[in-house]
């Protein structure tokens, strides 16, 4: 779908579902992680971009304090709330029922307020998106940066990109509950078209990074839903935290190969560390790889994080192992696959050149099944651009 199909969805929606004509339309996009896994909360290094699939808003003021929401997708749901409502005690507090995007919409109106002091008005929301949920392609970043987009359109606030990010990282850890870092954000805000984004956690800086010409990217689904996502992906972080502190670190970001030799550091604290450390030098190799067309060192980093995500972080399943496996076979000698997204099932990544993308996508649609036993979902991606209006 285009962002302007997602845009008539939405602008459609919003007239039949709750009677009112657009005043405003706002689009953010997904996006795929090409390397750095797990890095973005330990303040190192990832190399996502934005890609073309995401979620469109359309919105209209209200002269209340009445909140409205429709989503059409996987089926017609309304949720509603007052702004004069007491929300926001704590993590978790979101979770007052509704449909299961709720939350996070919610959640993100609140941290736009906290963010800027906005004196927002009531809404009327419609959201139209085409990322598939739960595929590890940032569906929830997507649709918290469209919202606060919308919102901050509505108070004719120009909201610089990094601050939008950073609110919807919060709507996120402080309001659903989920202690997620600021990858997803940051690459929906800051996307640019044929770039991917070198992006530093901690500076909160960003290097766009070209990929390069004939550079196709696709994305497989292992058909593994990501179970208990929350919590083992907060376990890893707690892991993290607990290693930097046997370090004497605030960051893992500041922990080196030689500081791994460490005998503070137990068995399972050096494996994560270990993640993290190489992770981050990864993702510098690969950078300079790409922007330098060297295609057979991005496949050596590739492959080499995979495995580091399988044995020292343990965050992938036997599926994506052998999907991944697969990729990385058919690919060839240029371009490679890892397992991409916060792990535990999900998504394989492949940079494969346009001339054997088809090549890749048989290879991948005969030789693999989901758990159902069916092929599995594949997306051809763009490197695309960030969050905009309409
Ligand atoms: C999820 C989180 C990100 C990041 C990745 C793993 O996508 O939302 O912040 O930690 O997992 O790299």
């Amino acid at each position: 779908m285009t962002v302007n199909t997602l845009f008539d969805r939405a602008d459609a929606l919003l007239r039949r579902t709750l009677g009112r004509s657009t005043d405003g339309l706002a689009f953010a996009p997904g996006r795929v992680n090409l390397i750095g896994e797990h890095t973005d909360y330990n303040g190192g290094f990832v190399l996502p971009c934005a890609i073309q699939l995401g979620t469109g808003v359309a919105w209209a003021a209200r002269d209340d304090d009445l909140v409205r929401v429709v989503r059409s997708d996987p089926q017609e749901d309304v949720a509603e709330f007052r702004l004069s409502d007491r929300l926001g005690a704590g993590p978790g507090t979101g979770r007052t029922g509704g449909p299961p995007w709720w939350a996070y919409v919610q959640g993100m109106m609140l941290a736009m307020r906290q963010a800027h002091g906005l004196s927002l008005g009531g809404l009327d929301i419609a959201l139209a998106g085409d990322l598939p949920m739960g595929a590890g392609l940032s569906s929830s970043a997507s649709l918290c940066v469209a919202v606060g987009q919308a919102c901050a359109a509505s108070a004719a606030f120009e909201m610089p990109r990094t601050h939008l990010a950073l609110a919807a990282q919060r709507a996120e850890n402080d309001f659903v509950g989920c202690r997620c870092g600021n990858m997803d954000q940051m690459a929906s805000t800051h996307g640019q078209a044929g770039k991917a984004l070198l992006i530093d956690c901690r500076a909160l800086s960003v290097q766009p990074i070209s990929m390069p010409p004939g550079l196709a990217i696709l994305v497989v689904h292992s058909g593994v839903e990501r179970g208990l996502v929350d919590s083992a992906y907060n376990e890893r972080r707690a892991s993290c935290d607990r290693a930097a502190a046997l370090l004497g670190l605030g960051s893992l970001r500041d922990a080196t190969t030689d500081l791994l030799a460490d005998p503070r550091l137990d068995a399972l604290a050096l494996q994560r560390a270990r993640h993290v450390v190489t992770e981050n030098e990864r993702v510098l190799a690969a950078a300079q790889a790409l922007q330098t067309g060297d295609l057979r060192t991005l496949r050596e980093c590739m492959a080499a994080s995979h495995r580091s995500m399988r044995d020292d972080f343990a965050i992938t399943v036997s599926a994506v192992d052998r999907l991944a496996d697969l990729m990385h076979t058919a690919i060839g000698a240029e371009g490679g696959a890892r397992m991409t997204g916060g792990g535990f099932g999900g998504c394989v990544v492949g940079l494969v050149p346009e001339d054997r993308l088809n090549a890749l996508d048989q290879a991948v649609a005969a030789g693999y099944r989901d758990p159902h036993g069916s092929p599995p979902r594949r997306w051809r991606l763009r490197a695309s651009t960030g969050v905009s209006l309409g």
